[in-house]
C-alpha cells in the first residue's frame, strides 16, 4: 500500500522553475532517500509533501499524519524538552494529556534522553537536540516521517548517533523519506533512491541501480563528493 503519492508536481518561485513535473511514490515500510546537488529542489519537494508549501500543479495524496525533521532541529527555544514533544499532540491533535506525557517519556527513553525531559534546547548538544526533534515528530504518530538533511549541522560523531536512530526506525519498519548527503547511509539503509537534478528525477531505483547508473549528472555528483 502506498502511504505517499506525489504526481506531476510543479513548483516555481518567480521565474525559477524549481520542481518540473516530479512524481514520487512511497510504500508502507519503505525508506526512500533523496540525493542530489544543492538547489536541485530536494527541500522544496519535502516542503510540498508535508504541506509547508503548495505546489503549482500536480496531486499529493498521503495517508494520515506526516512528520518532518529539519536540518537545524527547529525546537521551540522557550519550551522544555518534554513540552516541545507534548505540545502539538495535546493542543493540535487534542489527545489525552496523561497519555501523551506517558508516550513522550517512552520516546525520550528510546532516544536515550530520559534524563533531559526538563532541560531546555540550549542546554543540549546538537545531536541531543536532533534526537528531541525526532521524538517530537514521532509523538504525532506520523504514517510517514520526512527528514531534511538531519545530520548536516552535526559533527561526524553526532552524525553517527543520529544515523543510528534512523537506522533503528527503519528496522522497525517506519516509513521514511530522507534527504541526505550521506551516501554510504543512503546506500545501506534506503530501499529506493531518487537522484534529483534541476527539479527532475534524473535517476531512480534501488541503491545498487542508482550508484552504478551511467547517468552523467549522477557520475559528476558522486565524483564531486568523493573529491571532497
Ligand atoms: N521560498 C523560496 N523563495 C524563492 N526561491 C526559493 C524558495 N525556496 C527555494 N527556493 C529556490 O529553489 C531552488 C531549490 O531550493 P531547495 O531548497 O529545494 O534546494 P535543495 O535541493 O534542498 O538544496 P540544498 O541541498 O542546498 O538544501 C533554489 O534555487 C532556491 O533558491
Ligand atoms: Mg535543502
Amino acid at each position: 500500500m502506498s502511504l505517499l503519492e506525489m504526481k506531476h508536481i510543479k513548483k516555481s518561485f518567480g521565474d525559477a522553475e524549481v520542481l518540473k513535473d516530479i512524481s514520487v511514490m512511497v510504500e508502507e515500510g519503505e525508506v526512500l532517500a533523496i540525493i542530489g546537488p544543492s538547489g536541485s529542489g530536494k527541500s522544496t519537494l519535502l516542503r510540498c509533501a508535508t504541506n509547508l508549501e503548495t505546489p503549482d500543479a500536480g496531486e499529493i495524496y498521503h495517508e494520515g499524519q506526516v512528520g518532518l525533521v529539519f536540518q537545524n532541529f527547529n525546537l521551540f527555544p522557550h519550551f522544555s524538552v518534554i513540552k516541545n514533544i507534548t505540545d502539538a499532540p495535546i493542543k493540535v491533535q487534542k489527545r489525552n494529556k496523561e497519555e501523551v506525557y506517558e508516550e513522550a517519556k517512552q520516546l525520550l527513553d528510546k532516544m536515550g534522553l530520559s534524563d533531559k525531559a526538563d532541560a531546555y534546547p540550549y542546554q543540549l548538544s546538537g545531536g541531543q537536540q536532533q534526537r528531541v526533534s525526532i521524538a517530537r515528530a514521532l509523538a504525532m504518530k506520523p504514517k510517514v516521517l520526512f527528514f531534511d538533511e538531519p545530520t548536516s549541522a552535526l559533527d561526524p560523531e553526532l552524525t553517527g548517533e543520529i544515523l543510528k536512530v534512523i537506522k533503528d526506525l527503519a528496522a522497525e519498519h517506519m516509513t521514511m523519506v530522507i534527504v541526505t548527503h550521506e551516501m554510504d547511509f543512503a546506500r545501506n539503509v534506503a530501499d529506493k533512491i531518487i537522484f534529483m537534478d534541476k527539479g527532475v528525477t534524473a535517476v531512480e531505483g534501488t541503491p545498487e541501480e542508482v550508484f552504478t547508473s551511467g547517468n552523467v549528472r549522477m557520475r559528476e555528483f558522486l565524483g564531486k563528493l568523493s573529491a571532497k
